[in-house]
């Protein structure tokens, strides 16, 4: 292979090639709550003259115990959304269904990987989070406290967070693929009182148990009083005595009557711990008021939600996507919402498609990488099902690619359902840049446009506007209703991670371009985080609980281009005193990080040198280790290497 082909990128390649453009067709677009593009240019002018009116109006769809008094408070880099407003978001998602017919209504179905199931009516979800909520103030939680999550995917996890929200505790959900340690930080970082979890869950058709994890992290959590353990598989565990509670026993106890508590807009909801480029992760804190209105309004838009939709978005709660799309959101326009248990490819690779029969869903939100991996699965188990009740089909968490995209139309969409490719992150809340289905022309690969009331420009790194086509850095030029407030414990960290790379706008940490006809394509990440199967690890994070192992001296974590997973995760290690690696410690070392983080960091490729290469200042030379992890090949400028026999090293290593 010449050294062109082995660098180039055939994403980069194809997205720039990519000129297909798909009309909404007439008969969606007749339904739809936005219904043409001169609805929504409407829309957006509205949000561009006055984008605080914009959002008032929206906000006001919800319900407040007191309106505010001022929209906004911009004291840059902190925003306060509905001053002096107080409203309760699981009100919002609940109460306020209750006084009509909705009350009789399917919130939840639910389906466990075993094919269990259970639905819960807005009436009975409503019953259950009073009840917890109960549970939780029996226990001494109170408004303000923090209580960890650490849960499967089952409706209890969604009965935990109403009910935190109901009494004003702010939930932390840890995604229950991380480890004991990673939960003990988390916990420690946000001085939780109190951890949900349960025994374990179902995934492949094996038990994973997750109150192990939870008995080792205690161990070194302080302010942890309380731990609730709900019983999904009925496996044996450890149950301290006078610390942990089963679920069940404790709902027994209480009764439901717990009105919704009435809290300031900018009440603390959820702190959600999410990768960034230093070692330790950061607690994204989200409020209230802001929050409830740009989910609520972007679930019904995007997504163009009705009253008859059944509604399913497969990521797990325990990331940002399913904090606002499979349970804020859609809970607050009194959707039915369909959640499910575990792997897309038990017991055979067309689970999926099935429960969308099963369920007649109408609506599904997933990410690229899932995508990906339906079509190497291949195209004769979706086509064992009808999928005929299909009428919107969405993605996030990472580019979309046109050949998966194309694959996602044709064979899941049958060319009938419009795609929406929805750009946002764990500091954004909610959606920010996304066609929207009735109105917006859609290309394969572009997130296209962003909403009205949001305001991004792509720029250089010295502030300016770029020209068309020309790649820049994404930004965000005014607060929105979802934005984060602060990292959570470290204003300063919030203020210089976001708003100090480029002065006086959001720096998203996305590289991107923007093309004649203004639609956005993201390029990736500009930042040491790199995006697995949707999934965001910083690389600090992976080097530093590589490091942590004893026969490690130094490492350096990059990403390289990954058919299925997006991007895979290449370790470049030193080992201590002269030690030589072998197929062993690498194993070894995987596991360490696996420990230490969780599964879903471990390294697919361990790469053992003598030197990393670095620059004169001792900085890692990160590109040139992209490049070799992606290629073998390195073609960029080399002149600031400090010794250039490393180079050679390390790509020898790979023969
Ligand atoms: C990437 C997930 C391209 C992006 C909601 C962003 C995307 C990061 C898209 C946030 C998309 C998300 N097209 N890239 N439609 N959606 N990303 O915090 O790099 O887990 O910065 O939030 O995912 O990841 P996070």
């Amino acid at each position: 292979m010449s050294e062109k082909d082995q660098t180039a990128s055939p994403t980069i390649e194809s997205i720039l090639n990519e000129n297909r453009m798909f009309h909404p067709s007439a008969e969606f677009a007749a339904q739809a709550h936005v219904g043409s593009l001169e609805e929504l240019e409407r829309w957006r002018a509205r949000g561009e003259a006055d984008p605080e009116g914009f959002w008032a109006e929206m906000a006001q769809q919800l319900h407040w115990f007191k309106p505010w008094t001022k929209v906004l408070d911009w004291q840059p880099p902190h925003a306060k959304w509905f001053v002096g407003g107080t409203t309760n978001i699981s009100y919002n998602c609940l109460d306020r269904h209750l006084t009509s017919w909705r009350r009789n209504k399917a919130a939840l179905l639910w389906e466990g990987e075993p094919g269990d199931s259970r639905t819960l009516t807005y009436q009975q979800l409503h019953r259950e989070v009073c009840r917890f909520a109960n549970v939780l103030k029996k226990f001494n939680v109170k408004k303000g406290d923090r209580v960890a999550l650490y849960m499967p995917m089952v409706p209890e996890l969604a009965i935990a967070m109403l009910a935190c929200a109901r009494i004003g505790a702010t939930h932390s959900i840890i995604f229950g693929g991380f480890s004991a340690d990673a939960l003990k930080d988390r916990i420690n970082d946000a001085g939780c009182k109190m951890v949900v979890t349960a025994d374990g869950c179902w995934r492949r058709g094996t038990e994973v148990k997750l109150k192990p994890a939870v008995d080792d992290a205690l161990l070194h959590t302080p302010t942890i009083e309380n731990c609730i353990v709900f019983q999904r598989t009925g496996t044996k565990v450890h149950m301290e005595v006078g610390r942990d509670h089963w679920w069940h026993e404790m709902m027994a106890t209480v009764n439901a009557d717990c009105p919704a508590e009435e809290l300031d807009s900018e009440h603390p909801l959820f702190i959600l711990y999410t990768s960034g480029t230093t070692g330790k992760p950061k607690g994204i804190l989200h409020t209230t008021g802001g929050y409830l209105t740009q989910v609520a309004l972007t679930t019904k838009w995007v997504f163009d939600l009705k009253e008859e939709d059944v509604y399913w978005c497969t990521a797990d709660i325990g990331w940002i996507t399913g904090h606002s799309y499979v349970v804020y959101g859609p809970l607050a326009n009194g959707a039915t919402v369909l959640m499910y248990e575990g792997a897309p490819n038990f017991p055979e690779p067309d689970r999926f498609w099935k429960i969308i029969d099963d369920y007649r869903v109408t609506i599904f939100y997933t990410a690229p990488t899932a995508i990906r991996a339906f079509i190497k699965w291949g195209e004769q188990w979706p086509l064992r099902h009808q999928l005929s009740s299909l009428r919107l089909l969405g993605t996030v968490g990472e580019p979309i690619n046109p050949e998966a995209w194309m694959w996602y139309h044709k064979i899941i969409g049958k060319g009938r359902c419009p795609i929406v490719d929805t750009w946002w992150q764990t500091e954004t809340g909610a959606i920010m840049i996304t066609p929207l289905p009735g109105a917006t022309p859609t290309k394969p690969g572009t997130a296209t446009r962003p909403l009205p009331g949001i305001q991004i420009e792509i720029q250089t790194k010295d502030g300016h506007p770029v020209g068309a086509n020309q790649g820049g850095y994404l930004v965000i030029k005014r607060p929105w209703p979802s934005m984060l407030r602060t990292i959570w414990g470290d204003d300063e960290r919030y203020r210089q991670q976001y708003w100090s790379e480029i002065p006086g706008v959001y720096f998203a940490g996305d590289g991107a371009r923007r093309d004649e006809d203004g639609y956005h394509w993201i390029m990736g990440r500009v930042d040491d985080v790199i995006n697995v199967s949707g999934h965001r690890l910083g690389t600090a994070e992976i080097e530093s609980a590589l490091v942590s192992h004893e026969t490690v001296a130094e490492a350096a974590v990059v990403g390289r281009p990954d058919d299925l997973k997006g991007q895979a995760v290449v370790a470049f290690v030193t080992l201590e005193g002269g030690r030589t690696g072998n197929d062993e410690l690498k194993q070894k070392l995987r596991e360490h990080v696996a420990k230490e983080i969780g599964s879903l960091a471990k390294p697919d490729d361990i790469r053992f040198a003598d030197m990393l290469p670095k620059t004169r200042s001792g900085k890692i030379m990160r590109r040139l280790l992209r490049e070799i992890a992606a290629s073998g090949v390195v073609a960029g400028d080399v002149t600031t290497l400090e010794d250039f026999s490393v180079l050679e090293k390390l790509r020898t290593d790979e023969e």
